[in-house]
């Protein structure tokens, strides 16, 4: 059989992955009000267990940074056994698990959240609307509360301390959700930050000090080597705005790649080559996602990263959703099923964990060497 460099082991600090081929953080809200995730999501991740490494969905780490509802959280004592549940699950089954922290900042409405606050941001410019909110109503979107330095403060605290309770609930490590919207990309791009304090657009040097503050809080609660940040430079979804990006992620990977954070997960855009910029910057592990604002990535257009060097993983959202073993139909040139769009946001088991794997055994996967 050729050689197919997504099937080859990788070493991500002491985890040994079988392959290359990781899970992508997927929201698929099925978490109980309170943000304790169902049991259901046990089962969800166990069945994908056969990635090299799966990403959860974004997890709010404290109630302040919830962006939607039935999104799940990582603050209380129930949310902490709800995710025991899942990392037990995947590490029997023989897999690894990270939980991606996403702050949803200006993402998030009163009515989709439990504190029913209107959420605070960078600055006051509101998401474009209409937005979706509790019990599949839509709604005008909320102008941002302002971040004071002291809610700047607790924000970093806060993906620390969830940080902490991943740990405790048995996760591999953590990812920080930096990209596609979320508050610290709002942090980063144009039109979200226009604050003129030293958190501010006014130097490269502010406007990348949050995501400096929180890598540097989480890497230190929960070391680095178990810390990793994901970006999506240039993306412009929800609204995102970034005229120049290079020099800002320049920047912030130099500030960060000293720290040996476990990885960066990297999303590939068509308004900003980011893969072919900041490769040859960051020293650590990379996981490039070639799928944002795009197609559902393929394994070729994987298999194309890897062979040009571009990363050392390649993450799949899409194609992981509908099928749980995609690594084995990776290696049998098996036919993918197709996604069911009735499923993807509801909270049942359809759509969900009803796909189905082939029938064949997984077991030689992985064990080739590359
Ligand atoms: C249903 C769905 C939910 C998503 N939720 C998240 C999320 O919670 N966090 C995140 O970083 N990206 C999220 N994404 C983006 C994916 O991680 C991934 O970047 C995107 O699907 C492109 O990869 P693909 O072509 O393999 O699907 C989501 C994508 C989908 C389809």
């Amino acid at each position: 059989m050729e050689n197919i460099l997504l099937l080859t082991p990788y070493s991500l600090g002491s985890l040994r992955l079988p392959n290359r081929i990781v899970m992508a953080p997927m929201t698929r809200f099925r978490a109980a009000e309170d943000g304790t995730p169902l049991p259901v999501v046990a089962e969800y991740y166990a069945q994908r267990a056969s990635a090299g490494l799966i990403v959860t969905e974004g997890i709010w780490p404290s109630s302040r940074g919830q962006a939607g509802w039935r999104m799940p959280g990582l603050e209380t004592s129930s949310h902490i056994a709800g995710w025991q549940q899942v990392t037990d699950a995947v590490h029997a089954a023989g897999g690894r698990i990270y939980a991606q922290l996403m702050h949803g900042g200006r993402q998030g409405h009163p009515l989709s959240r439990l504190d029913g606050d209107v959420p605070a941001g960078p600055s006051a410019v509101p998401v474009p609307g209409p937005v979706h909110v509790r019990g599949g109503m839509k709604a005008d979107p909320v102008v941002p509360r302002v971040m004071t330095r002291d809610d700047i403060r607790v924000a970093v605290q806060d993906y620390a301390t969830a940080a902490a309770n991943a740990v405790s609930a048995g996760f591999d490590g953590v990812e920080l959700h930096g990209a596609n919207s979320y508050l610290i990309h709002q942090f980063l791009a144009d039109n979200t930050n226009v604050r003129d304090d030293e958190y501010g657009c006014g130097s490269i040097a502010n406007r990348i000090r949050f995501a400096v503050e929180v890598v540097t809080a989480v890497a230190d609660a929960v070391g680095a080597d178990r810390t990793a940040l994901r970006l999506s430079p240039g993306n412009h979804q929800f609204g995102m705005t970034e005229v120049e990006p290079s020099p800002v992620y320049c920047a912030l990977l130099k500030a960060v790649n000293g720290l040996g954070l476990a990885y960066l997960h990297l999303t590939d855009n068509d308004q900003y080559p980011a893969l072919r910029d900041l490769r040859p910057r960051w020293t650590g592990t990379l996981i490039a996602n070639v799928g944002e604002n795009r197609a559902a990535t393929s394994q070729q257009a994987g298999e194309s990263v890897l062979a040009a060097g571009q990363a050392d993983l390649i993450s799949y959202g899409r194609a992981f959703i509908a099928n749980p073993d995609l690594p084995v139909r990776f290696a049998t040139d098996a036919k993918l099923n197709a996604i069911v769009e009735k499923g993807l946001y509801t909270h049942g088991r359809e759509g969900y964990t009803d796909y189905r794997a082939l029938e064949v055994d997984p077991e030689p996967i992985g064990a080739r060497e590359g």
